[in-house]
């Protein structure tokens, strides 16, 4: 099949990306992805968040290596600077941040394999998806793109937008007390501060928008490919989390929305 690139793999990979995503958009609503909060024994085993995650991540990385060094055209200025920026992203996502997590001792997992699973498909098709298009199958993306309206937008967006996640990832850390931790507390408060003023995912929020700059500098499918994944997984999620919270605090501020400050 050839509709987009005119590489009969990538275009067929990219449409059955885009059909996953459609189908985890639907999926999602009736079972929330299980680990953290949402957490359930009833999907098999379940094993330490922090292992899970840099598990579930680490395709991401190793495939979009991989196949962007086999690309036609990866030595190019503006593909390198789409290389370190997913070189830097998954540093976080795929290392940092798990091995931050503040995890109470003693606790059984609370990360499902299932999660690991569908994760690893959805990782290794977006490296491939990304590095493939970035570093050979985009006519597009050559020095003159690092000057272009969109790429400039864009990763201004993106980087924005990853800065306040990595701060709004930073504030729920921090609700939870070393000394908890080392009790082996799993304690859950309401977070305060930065976009938390206004939604109450802004981790989901910043994620979205990093992805949708991601897709505008890119100016491609693949991108729009990771954005519609994210939002299949992370609104349903969203809205999942707004409930719980009200559900836990009676406090909780009455006038946070959801995702979309001022909206929603
Ligand atoms: N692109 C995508 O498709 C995608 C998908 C999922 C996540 N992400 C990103 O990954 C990051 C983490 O997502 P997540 O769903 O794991 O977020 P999360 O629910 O905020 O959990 C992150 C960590 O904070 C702890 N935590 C959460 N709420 C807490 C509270 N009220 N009090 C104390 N501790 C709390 C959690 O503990 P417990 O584990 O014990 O609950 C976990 O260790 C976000 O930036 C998100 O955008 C991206």
């Amino acid at each position: 099949m050839t509709w987009y690139t005119g590489d009969a793999t990538y275009d067929t990979l990219l449409a059955i990306g885009l059909g996953f995503a459609a189908l985890v958009g639907v999926a999602a609503w009736f079972v929330p992805s299980p680990y953290g909060r949402f957490s359930s024994g009833r999907f098999g085993l379940r094993t330490d968040p922090r292992l899970g995650w840099i598990l579930m991540e680490l395709p991401a990385t190793v495939t979009f290596v991989a196949v962007y060094f086999s690309g036609a055209r990866w030595d190019e200025p503006a593909r390198l600077l789409f290389l370190a920026v997913w070189l830097v992203h998954y540093a976080n996502r795929g290392f940092a941040f798990p091995l931050r997590m503040r995890v109470p001792k003693g606790q059984p997992g609370s990360f499902g394999a299932m999660v690991v699973g569908f994760g690893w498909f959805s990782t290794a098709l977006h490296g491939y998806l990304n590095a493939a298009f970035i570093a050979g199958l985009a006519p597009h993306l050559a020095v003159a793109w690092l000057a272009d309206p969109r790429f400039l937008v864009g990763i201004a967006l993106y980087y924005a937008s990853y800065v306040m996640n990595i701060r709004s990832d930073g504030i729920v850390r921090d609700l939870r007390t070393a000394d908890e931790v080392a009790r082996g507390e799993k304690t859950y408060r309401v977070p305060q501060g930065g976009l938390f003023r206004y939604v109450t995912n802004a981790s989901y929020l910043t994620e979205l928008t990093a992805w949708l700059g991601f897709a505008i500098a890119t100016w491609s499918l693949a991108g729009v490919f990771i954005l519609a994944l994210s939002a299949a997984n992370l609104v349903p999620r969203a809205v999942a989390t707004h409930r719980w919270y009200r559900e836990r605090f009676p406090d909780y501020p009455a006038g946070r929305k959801v995702l979309i400050p001022f909206v929603w």
